[in-house]
Formats: C-alpha cells, sequence, structure tokens
C-alpha cells in the first residue's frame, strides 16, 4: 500500500534504479580481474586464464591475485615456504570437527572450521602488513588441510598430517589417502585450482566484500564466502552436475532430460552464466584436461552423456538464449576421476576461491566504504498493533508483483 505521493514518487524514481540481483551494477571498482562474457575472456591482473593454466602454478597465481603482481623467484621461494610451514591445523580445531555431525556436508564443516580460525588468531591490526601477510598465508595453507581433516574424520580415521615434501594440490590428495599421488593427477588438480581462483564480482566475492567492509576478521571474511559458494546456483553447482549426469544415466536419455527440464523450468546443472553468454574459456579448458585424464586413466562413463548434453542444451536454448557451460560443468567428471568424492568438488572450489576473496579482501581494505545499499520498501504503513486474541484473519503479505 503506498500512503503518499511522495512515497510513490520515490518507489517509481528508485525502481528505475533497481536490478534484480544488481545484475550489471557496479559494486566495486576492481584491478584483480576481468570478465568479457560475450568474447569469453578472463584476465586475472591483465593476463589471460589460458596463459596462466598453462605456465604458471596456483601458488604463484594466487600471489599474482593477491599482492598485484607475479612474483620474483625470491618471492615465490618465501611464499611457497610459509604456506608449507602453516598447513598444520590446532587439534582443538580437528577436535572440534570430531563434534560435527558425520553426515554433514563438508561445505558447512569448512565454514565453520573457517571462522573457528578467527578465535585463534583474533587480533584484528588491519592496518598492519605483517598481520595481513600472516591471515593470507594461513588461509590459504590450512583450508585444504581443514578440508581433508573432516573428510577423514567422518569416515572414522584420524586427519592425515601435511606432508612437507609435497606441493599444494599434491598434498591435498595425500591428506585423502595417504599415497603421494599420480604426478599427472595433482598437476591437473593445480590447473583446476588456477582456473577457480578468481571471477570477478560473483556472490561469493561479493559476500567476502560485504564482510571486509565491516572491519571483521579475514576469518570471518573468508567463512562468509565459503557459506555463499554452497549453494546449487553458485559453487554448489559442481556436485549437482554430477548428481544429474548419473539420473540421465545414458546419452538416450539426455533429449528427453533436457526436454523435461526447459519444459518444467528446471535449471540444467552448470549450464548458463550471469555474465557469459559463449561457453566459459575454464569450461573448454577443464574439458581438455579431462580428456587428457581419461586418456591416462580410462575413460568415463559419464563424459559422453555430458558431451551429448552440451550440444542438446546448445540446440534447445543456447544460440537463443546465450545458455552454455560454465565452469562447474566438466570440473566434476574431472575430480571424479581423480577418486575425489563428490560432496568434496564444492570445497576444492573453495580451496582456490580463497585467494581471490583475500585478493578482494585486500582490495576492500584500500579504499574501504562499508556497504550500505538502500531498499525500495514495498511493505504497508501505520498498521496497529492487533492483540493476539484478536487477530482473527491474517493479514495478507504484499507481493512484489505488479510493481
Ligand atoms: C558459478 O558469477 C560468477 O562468476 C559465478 C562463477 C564463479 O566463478 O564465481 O562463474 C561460478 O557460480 C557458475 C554458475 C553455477 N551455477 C549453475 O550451473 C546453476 C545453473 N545455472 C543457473 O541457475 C543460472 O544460469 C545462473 C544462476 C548461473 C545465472 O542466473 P541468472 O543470470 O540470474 O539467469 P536466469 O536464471 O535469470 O536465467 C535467464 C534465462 C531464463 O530464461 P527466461 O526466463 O528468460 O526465458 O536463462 C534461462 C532461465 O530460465 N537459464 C537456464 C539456465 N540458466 C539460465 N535454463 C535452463 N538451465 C539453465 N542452467
Amino acid at each position: 500500500m503506498i500512503d503518499s505521493l511522495q512515497d510513490w514518487l520515490f518507489m517509481v524514481t528508485k525502481m528505475d534504479d533497481f536490478k534484480d540481483g544488481l545484475a550489471g551494477v557496479p559494486a566495486a571498482k576492481s584491478r584483480v580481474s576481468y570478465v568479457d562474457g560475450e568474447k569469453g575472456i578472463l584476465e586475472y591482473r591483465g593476463i589471460s586464464i589460458q596463459e596462466l593454466a598453462q605456465k604458471s602454478s596456483f601458488i604463484e597465481t594466487a600471489y599474482l591475485l593477491i599482492w598485484g603482481k607475479l612474483p620474483t623467484a625470491e618471492e615465490l621461494e618465501e611464499f611457497q615456504t610459509e604456506i608449507r610451514y602453516h598447513r598444520r591445523v590446532k587439534y582443538h580445531i580437528r577436535d572440534m570437527m570430531k563434534c560435527f555431525p558425520g553426515s554433514g556436508h563438508p561445505m558447512d564443516a569448512l565454514q565453520t572450521s573457517a571462522a573457528a580460525l578467527g578465535l585463534f588468531y583474533a587480533r584484528r591490526a588491519l592496518d598492519d602488513p605483517q598481520y595481513i601477510r600472516a591471515a593470507v598465508v594461513r588461509l590459504l595453507a590450512k583450508i585444504p588441510t581443514m578440508v581433508a581433516a573432516f573428510h577423514m574424520i567422518r569416515k572414522g580415521n584420524d586427519p592425515i598430517q601435511p606432508n612437507d615434501d609435497l606441493d599444494y594440490a599434491a598434498n591435498f590428495l595425500y591428506m585423502l589417502t595417504e599415497r603421494k599421488p599420480d604426478p599427472l593427477a595433482a598437476q591437473i588438480l593445480d590447473i583446476c585450482y588456477t582456473l577457480h581462483a578468481e571471477h570477478t564480482m560473483n556472490a561469493s566475492t561479493f559476500s567476502a566484500r560485504v564482510t571486509a567492509s565491516t572491519l571483521t576478521d579475514p576469518y570471518a571474511v573468508v567463512a562468509s564466502a565459503v557459506g555463499t559458494l554452497a549453494g546449487p546456483l553458485h559453487g554448489g553447482a559442481n556436485e549437482e552436475v554430477l548428481i544429474m549426469l548419473e539420473e540421465i544415466g545414458s546419452v538416450e536419455n539426455v533429449r528427453p532430460y533436457v526436454e523435461k527440464c526447459l519444459a518444467t523450468k528446471q535449471k540444467i546443472m552448470g549450464f548458463g552464466h550471469r555474465v557469459y553468454k559463449v561457453k566459459d574459456p575454464r569450461a573448454t579448458i577443464l574439458q581438455n584436461l579431462a580428456e587428457q585424464l581419461f586418456e591416462k586413466m580410462g575413460h568415463d562413463e559419464y563424459y559422453a552423456i555430458a558431451i551429448e548434453l552440451e550440444k542438446v542444451v546448445e540446440e534447445y536454448v543456447g544460440r537463443e538464449k546465450g545458455i552454455y557451460p560454465n565452469v562447474d560443468f566438466y570440473s566434476g567428471l574431472l575430480y571424479r576421476k581423480l577418486g575425489i568424492p563428490t560432496d568434496l568438488f564444492t570445497p576444492i572450489f573453495a580451496i582456490a576461491r580463497v585467494a581471490g576473496w583475500l585478493a578482494h579482501w585486500k582490495e576492500q581494505l584500500a579504499v574501504n566504504k562499508i556497504y550500505r545499499p538502500t531498499q525500495i520498501y514495498v511493505g504497508e504503513h501505520n498498521l496497529s498493533y492487533i492483540p493476539i486474541d484478536e487477530r482473527v484473519v491474517a493479514i495478507p503479505s504484499e507481493g512484489m508483483d505488479g510493481f
């Protein structure tokens, strides 16, 4: 109900600015990464994702994102050594995880554990470069250890301690199995981390920046971003893709499955993107990596279904609406071949995206103004409080439709 002409005028004016899901609304000025959704271009600090995937390592890419330049050999060595040194997590955190229900989702366990780090490193010296450096190192170092620890604990085992002889991705695979991984498997996981490290103002990064803007600690920043990434419309889609491929079950079932989804307005997981109107460049790289892996480690029964799905979606809605595979479409097939359980796919996305969140955390601190957007109030005014025993008819809630 609009009470006055003034309210009505305010609403009409503001409605012009309002965009559902803030689509296309700039929320920050950033130098961290760049996407051209029409041409399928992604750059981190000006360097193309293809070049980084081919030539860089995840830790070097994380350095680039967070400190804004490629490191020298000494800087990289120092950064890697610090991260290696800080991989272990305090036994209090491992004990806390033992109290988590084993049936809980690893993303929830990760969100809780990331927030718990803030209990141990509570000093909020956001203007102290040493504090910033220590927080960056701790988060990059400990998040994979916490993901692997929860996985071992839920299986009834003790967590496997990090292996100092192994690089970042190889160590994560080691902590899941206690076996040194195949070098190709470790190399491919490292590239996957690079591909997932950053992606402009996506939902979890926005969440990270909003949290950062309150000047809270970086562990809270990462915890809130992990919670946001977990949803099936965002990072959680990689897990849903595999569930969907299992449900489809065969190449012949693809067409009827797509028809059913489109008829019932159900989203096809791993497809579509707010920014890309062409195939996500990361999906192309991931698909190539998957093919390399299948060549070495054997064929995957779901790959043919995935290829057919891409073809049928393109035929039905791809060209018309710009719905193509996104980063989450092929990653699950890769992780499955690496022997990683389905519900760890999104935590792996989170391990990588910590780099981007931290880069945005630092960038936000440098120019900080607390995020506090406005809203368009479409509710009522001047209602009376009705005593409980007189509430015979429920107050109808006004929908947003019609405005
Ligand atoms: C990530 O933002 C980022 O950068 C995210 C990310 C990153 O690196 O951080 O790239 C990672 O989150 C990838 C996206 C993972 N999510 C999924 O795969 C879930 C399935 N996809 C969608 O639900 C959807 O495409 C979104 C959430 C990704 C984007 O949503 P938008 O921009 O709000 O678009 P929309 O849902 O309003 O869809 C627009 C149209 C609709 O048709 P019309 O009503 O206009 O006729 O496209 C259709 C939609 O129905 N559509 C789909 C579809 N995605 C969009 N139809 C079928 N299946 C789909 N997947």
